[in-house]
């Protein structure tokens, strides 16, 4: 989970949201080495001293500053596409967990086991135990087993919802009418937590996810 002061990305635990920080890094140090370029020949304009001032065209420069943003925008685009189509990707699913969103809080149903189905209600402040977090913290928790493929399917009940899980990469809207669907694999245990990312209404801030991820083991034990 996100810490105080924390203004960066959560430490993935799952191996597309590593990819995901990746590529963000890929994408920041482009865009660090264009903002110099570019800041750099435009301080440099203040002392222009008119030696071209006579230049008319220029072929050669016009065919490097065409074509040279397009090849760099390319070493964007491709990364980009590869990471779409591997969140995109539905590896052999062993657990598929549905969310449906509710205003305001998530209900899940275990479709493989016996339809285990219940609400996730976010505990109120007043209510909060010492080692809770406040607007974070739910009454009843997702269960799942780690180094597992897990399918999530979204949707919602009333207005669009959004499931949205940043240390395991995850960000699906649930909406009326649709079934969405997605799938990640956590590769270390603990507590995961995230919020709904669609305005819904009044209480939108408060209808948080958090999933326990388990060993295997535990995880049966769990749904038995
Ligand atoms: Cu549900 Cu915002």
């Amino acid at each position: 989970m996100s810490t105080w002061a924390n203004l960066g990305l959560q430490d993935s635990a799952s191996p597309l949201m590593e990819q995901l920080i990746f590529f963000h890094d890929h994408a920041l140090l482009i865009l660090v080495m264009i903002t110099v370029l570019v800041g750099y020949l435009m301080f440099m304009l203040f002392f222009n001293n008119y030696v071209n001032r006579f230049l008319l065209h220029g072929q050669l420069i016009e065919m490097i500053w065409t074509i040279l943003p397009a090849i760099i925008l390319l070493f964007i685009a491709l990364p980009s596409l590869r990471l779409l189509y591997l969140l995109d990707e539905i590896n052999e699913p062993s657990v598929t967990l549905k969310s449906i969103g509710h205003q305001w809080y998530w209900s899940y149903e275990y479709s493989d086991f016996n339809n285990i189905e219940f609400d996730s209600y976010m505990i109120p402040t007043n209510e909060l135990t010492n080692d809770g977090f406040r607007l974070l913290d739910v009454d009843n928790r997702i269960v799942l087993p780690m180094n597992s493929q897990i399918r999530i399917l979204v949707t919602a009940a009333d207005v669009i919802h959004s499931w949205t899980i940043p240390a395991l990469g995850v960000k699906v809207d649930g909406t009326p009418g649709r079934l969405n669907q997605t799938n990640f694999f956590i590769n270390r245990p603990g507590l995961f937590y995230g919020q709904c990312s669609e305005i819904c209404g009044a209480n939108h801030s408060f209808m948080p996810i958090v999933i326990e991820s388990v060993p295997v083991n535990y995880f049966i034990k769990w749904i038995s």
